[in-house]
């Protein structure tokens, strides 16, 4: 059965699905059997990849400590945080405008109360995945104390709960390793056999538009150079590895910051349309790239 992001999350990549998805490696009949991704985010590539493979193992990881634990719960606890989900549900849309607004920020105030006590479990995954849903734009953004700060949406019939997903994703990552913490951490898993999507926070094309606040912990150039050291590890391990991010010649021709990075591998650019502000007017078509150290360029 088809899995879906249960989360909407900022550089999330349901839209580059048919690009990305062209590039599995599961040629010539032979299916991905081993598959890591380490900054794994809403998943949409982990969860098209759920849906179409059946998996010997997987490997997610993400620095993002609330959104880890989302993961854990629905792989150890789906029950739990589906009669949570079912009461916020219940009571948001059992009442008016005004109380909406008001549950909604109260919500919020006791999910940064709880990241805070770093109490995580059940009520805060079902407090994080209330909140995306009714929240402004469906984000997940933090302020300068690691507080989630995103306003309210007034969305009429926002969907809080699908049961369904959630119970299935709780099956397909019932043996799944779930890491928190940073990239590295998938080095010991990756071997010979895995197919790894590395989909790091975007370098950003100009300086407003850097507002993919994950987590208080940016993610620099030379978190970006680092990065391209380890995806050079991983083909030397035999892994197969794609890799995107934004593509900075979109702005400026000049820039070559990724070409040189990733020179020895192919890479391809495509067309998406990705929100490029947290107001969410800005909306256009901006060019992505994709390396990949196994396909002919
Ligand atoms: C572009 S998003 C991934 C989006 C994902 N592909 C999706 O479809 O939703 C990048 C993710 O990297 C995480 N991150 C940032 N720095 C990290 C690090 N050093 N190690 C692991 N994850 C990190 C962020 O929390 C964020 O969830």
């Amino acid at each position: 059965m088809e899995v879906k992001p249960f989360v909407k999350w900022a550089g999330g990549k349901s839209q580059l699905l048919p690009q990305i998805g062209n590039l599995y490696p599961d040629e010539l009949g032979r299916s991905i059997q081993k598959y890591a991704e380490p900054f794994v985010g809403g998943g949409a590539v982990l969860f098209d990849i759920l849906s179409k493979y059946n998996l010997e193992s997987v490997f997610i990881n993400d620095v993002n400590k609330e959104l880890i634990n989302v993961y854990r719960i629905v792989q150890s606890d789906s029950e739990s945080l589906i009669d949570a989900l079912k009461e916020l549900r219940n009571r948001f849309l059992s009442a008016d405008e005004p109380f909406r607004k008001e549950f909604f920020y109260e919500k919020r105030a006791r999910f940064n109360e709880l990241k805070d006590q770093s109490e995580l479990g059940v009520e805060s995954a079902a407090l994080l995945i209330f909140l995306n849903k009714t929240c402004f734009n469906g984000l997940y953004r933090v302020n300068g104390k690691g507080h989630f700060n995103v306003p309210f949406n007034n969305a009429k019939n926002p969907s809080v709960l699908d049961e369904k997903n959630i119970k299935e994703i709780a099956k397909k990552l019932q043996n799944a390793i779930i890491c928190c913490g940073d990239y590295k951490k998938s080095a010991e898993f990756i071997d010979d056999k895995t197919f790894v999507y590395f989909d790091p926070p975007y370098r950003p094309l100009n300086r407003t538009s850097s507002f993919t606040a994950y987590s208080q912990e940016g993610f620099s150039d030379s978190d970006q150079i680092e990065l391209s050291r380890f995806f050079a590890f991983v083909t030397e391990k035999g892994a197969k590895a794609v890799l995107s991010n934004s593509d900075p010649k979109g702005q400026n021709e000049d820039d070559l910051f990724f070409d040189h990075l990733y020179s020895r591998y192919s890479i391809q650019r495509v067309g998406a349309t990705r929100m490029i502000n947290s107001k969410g007017e800005k909306r256009g078509s901006v060019s992505e790239l994709i390396v990949c150290n196994f396909c002919k360029s």
